[in-house]
């Protein structure tokens, strides 16, 4: 008997078992160190909720299918709002909440060794809006709901997850509302169906998807729908209150499916197998290439509509979604292209080249002006979306563009898309790819554009064509 329990122990203790350790309480991003998490990968989120928009308040069940990367015996998940139980493989874990580090630790009952599949249910409920972690709080409320939508972070507010592009997973989102209300999220909306005192909608997204790229608005919309030219359904979703911005917000996201076609050709083929954009009655700036399904302010169609932004956010589905960053310094990667998209669709209508765009970018800022010290290759988490990355960033690309040919060029735009397609890529990568289409050494070229804190000097954006 004792000697057939000792096998029986040994038999569930792999060989190779280091002892098991902590995983670490970030991801290793330099601008972003308390964020992510180490010792796991996480490939699926189920989050089942319900939301309330009169009180703001948001419950649920967040199913997480995660593996172990190292013998585990603890692990944090990125989360601020209130865990009432943790289950990690069926069994009740231990853990503790530090809101406002946006951290959620757990012990399982017993470590999980290196390489196994651990599924974690974690039960929660809160009011987002009251929730500030480090000074921010990336939930907005709305008359009639609110918007989970922002960058670098959004999903402390709403679910636990290993929040940072690097661990990129697939997505379900059901979440019910009451009676008129809707829930709009990414992907394809498989479910709607009334339940005892709502509507609950469900949403799959069937590809990778970075955590501040999954989005969550609930509210009072008037849907669009409709299907691409390759059958990719479109649903998009209007506030009922966008007063007069309502039709110049229409006249610019209706079109996405054309704008999707015509930069697919720039691009290749759109990634994803849905399509649309949500415009909630917010009174933020911004927009977001949240996936699959933009999230766009109402002031961006204040002065009519405004097509460009549309190409913008849509050109990020494979610049930043599709291919996403793996550390957050290299920004320029997303935000430099999509500018550049617009730059594209600027020629595309007649409205000035891409030449002409870069030459204004230049003029337009004398050498003593701020805008050059910021290194849009290496901005700073506190310039990470400051203009010089969006403007200085697609001035560089047209310096590459120049510099390349447009033969290389174009070529580099589909290969970087296709060699990195679902994961993620960093400069070195895209460097690297540049100087093997091309076949020229590129080191000078970008260290000028897009790593000095200083105006190019004329001579070197001269040769650059410009
Ligand atoms: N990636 C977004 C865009 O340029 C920028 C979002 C900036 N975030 C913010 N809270 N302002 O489309
Ligand atoms: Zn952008």
């Amino acid at each position: 008997m004792a000697a057939a329990s000792a096998l029986t122990l040994l038999l569930a203790i792999p060989a190779a078992a280091g002892t098991p350790t902590p995983g670490a309480p970030s991801i290793g991003d330099p601008y972003y160190p308390t964020y992510g998490n180490g010792g796991y990968r996480v490939s699926h989120y189920d989050l089942r909720l319900k939301y309330q928009p009169k009180t703001d308040e948001l419950r649920g069940t967040a199913t997480i299918l995660a593996s172990a990367t190292q013998d585990l015996s603890r692990f944090d998940l990125d989360f601020s709002l209130d865990v009432s139980s943790v289950l990690v493989n069926g069994r009740p874990a231990a853990f503790t909440e530090t809101p406002a580090a946006h951290k959620l630790q757990i012990t399982p009952s017993a470590p999980l060794a290196k390489g196994s599949d651990a599924t974690v249910v974690v039960r929660y409920s809160g009011v987002p809006s009251k929730v500030v972690v480090s000074g921010i709080n990336g939930w907005l409320r709305t008359p009639d709901g609110a918007v989970a939508a922002d960058e670098p972070e959004a999903a402390w507010w709403w679910f636990p997850s290993n929040d940072h592009p690097l661990d990129k997973a697939t997505y379900d989102v059901s979440v019910e509302v009451p009676k008129g209300t809707q829930a709009v999220s990414n992907g394809v909306l498989t479910d709607q169906r009334d339940t005892v005192d709502g509507t609950r909608y469900s949403w799959r997204q069937d590809r990778p998807q970075a955590t501040y790229l999954a989005t969550l608005a609930v509210g009072r919309f008037d849907i669009t729908t409709g299907r691409t030219g390759d059958g990719i359904p479109v649903f998009n979703a209007y506030s009922k209150d966008l007063g007069d911005n309502a039709a110049a917000a229409r006249a610019s996201v209706e079109r996405s499916a054309e704008i999707i076609d015509w930069e697919s050709g720039y691009f290749g083929k759109y990634p994803f197998n849905a399509l649309g954009g949500y415009v909630p009655n917010v009174k933020t700036h911004y927009a977001l290439e949240t996936q699959t399904r933009p999230f766009y302010s109402p002031a961006q169609f204040a002065r009519g509509s405004n097509a460009s932004v549309v190409v913008h956010e849509l050109a990020h589905q494979w610049f930043g979604d599709d291919v996403s960053l793996e550390r957050w310094r290299d920004i320029w990667l997303n935000e430099g292209f999509a500018t550049y998209a617009q730059w594209l669709w600027s020629d595309y209508q007649g409205e000035g080249t891409t030449q002409q765009l870069a030459d204004y970018v230049y003029a337009q800022h004398p050498a003593n002006d701020p805008f050059w010290k910021v290194k849009p290759g290496d901005p700073g988490a506190a310039h990470q979306f400051d203009d010089a990355v969006y403007d200085r960033g697609a001035a560089a690309i047209q310096a590459l563009r120049t510099t390349v040919g447009d033969k290389a060029f174009f070529q580099l735009l589909k290969a970087w898309t296709k060699e990195h397609a679902y994961g993620n890529g960093d400069f070195a990568d895209f460097q690297g790819l540049a100087e093997k289409i091309s076949g020229k050494p590129l080191a000078r070229l970008f260290q000028t554009w897009l790593f000095t804190p200083e105006r190019p000097a004329a001579a070197a954006a001269a040769r650059a064509g410009l």
